[in-house]
């Protein structure tokens, strides 16, 4: 017996139920499904003609569960289990339906464990992707960094920052610019439109915690800027702003930024100030980004107090190493 007898049983039942035959019609369904016990068509033809058979809709339940359609062989068998309970003598039956529940109940928390794990690998793989992109990227410009405390944001970046791609008059402040990394990276991949443009506000003295670096990373370290930023081809898109951020911000227009990218001091104070300070200059619709929120320590607590005060005026769009902000009103 072959599915093709079973394909031409299911014709015959089809061309006798439309010229109103149905018992002969219901029995030549029937035969379709002992030809093909995982003709899914003939079981709804059959749960068409006698919606509550049981037995059909056990089988069906079984057809789509080896088909892998899971969730609607659940959905059979707990239709076999309601019409079997309005039939005699069904114990047995039941039992046996709910343990085919329970293997496939099993066999989707398996399969929903498996892509799990496979959108975890695949953003390992992603990430590790967007990195190796990133630094050839660097080479083949010729971009000159000691340190990256950067790309490891880029993911997110593209996320958060996708919309600033190509628009015109983009307004971005960054505070702390070190070496050019994350201006540059802003430069190369969002402020790509003529009329973006960025101002940098740094010390370019670094920080506590930069004090002992050895050699002349420190000393070179604004030179190293110009060098990155003439190497975008964009300078022109550049402001450099010499000074500490709580003296050159207070001179910066209320209400004019798109975005702020606050990666200067590390101590709480002058956190929270940076905050607050960057807050007035965003526009409303704005994103602030906080970085090094995970080192915790300064940094944590500075914008923690900030979140805390700031919550009803804005949208916490991501927390982990770093903060995203959106300002509401
Ligand atoms: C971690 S680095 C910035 C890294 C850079 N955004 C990147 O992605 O490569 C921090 C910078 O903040 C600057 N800085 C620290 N405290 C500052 C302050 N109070 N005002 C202005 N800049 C400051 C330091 O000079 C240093 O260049």
């Amino acid at each position: 017996m072959s599915a093709e007898s079973a394909v031409t049983e299911l014709d015959k039942g089809d061309r006798l139920l439309e010229s109103g035959k149905i018992e002969e019609a219901i029995a030549a369904y029937r035969r379709a499904i002992e030809l093909n016990p995982d003709d899914v068509q003939a079981c709804h033809q059959l749960l068409e003609i006698k919606p509550d058979n049981w037995e059909v809709w056990l089988q069906l339940g079984k057809a789509l569960s080896k088909q892998s359609d899971l969730e609607g062989a659940i959905a059979c068998y707990r239709r076999a289990i309601e019409f079997n309970h309005s039939s005699e003598d069904n114990s047995e039956n039941e039992n046996r339906i709910a343990i085919d529940i329970e293997q496939s109940q099993l066999q989707l928390k398996q399969i929903d464990a498996d892509i799990q794990e496979l959108q975890v690998r695949r953003e390992r793989v992603c990430l590790e992707l967007d990195k190796l992109e990133y630094n050839s990227h660097v080479k083949q410009i010729g971009y000159y960094y000691t340190t990256d405390w950067f790309s490891h944001n880029i993911p997110n970046w593209r996320k958060y920052l996708n919309r600033f791609v190509n628009i015109p008059e983009v307004n971005v402040l960054e505070i702390g610019s070190w070496e050019g990394r994350s201006t540059c990276w802003l430069l190369d991949n969002i402020l790509t439109h003529e009329s973006a443009k960025i101002s940098c506000v740094d010390t370019w003295q670094g920080g506590i915690e930069h004090q002992n670096m050895k050699g002349n990373v420190l000393l070179l370290c604004q030179s190293r800027f110009d060098v990155n930023v003439f190497l975008t081809g964009h300078s022109h898109k550049v402001t450099k702003k010499v000074g500490f951020s709580s003296d050159v911000m207070r001179l910066l227009p209320v209400n004019s930024y798109d975005f702020i990218y606050v990666d200067g001091s590390h101590e709480a104070e002058d956190v929270l100030v940076d905050a607050i300070l960057a807050w007035g200059l965003l526009k409303v619709g704005g994103l602030v980004v906080f970085d090094d929120y995970g080192l915790g320590g300064g940094v944590k607590e500075g914008v923690d107090v900030f979140l805390r005060f700031f919550s009803p005026k804005l949208n916490l769009l991501h927390i982990s190493f770093q903060v995203f902000v959106e300002k509401t009103a």
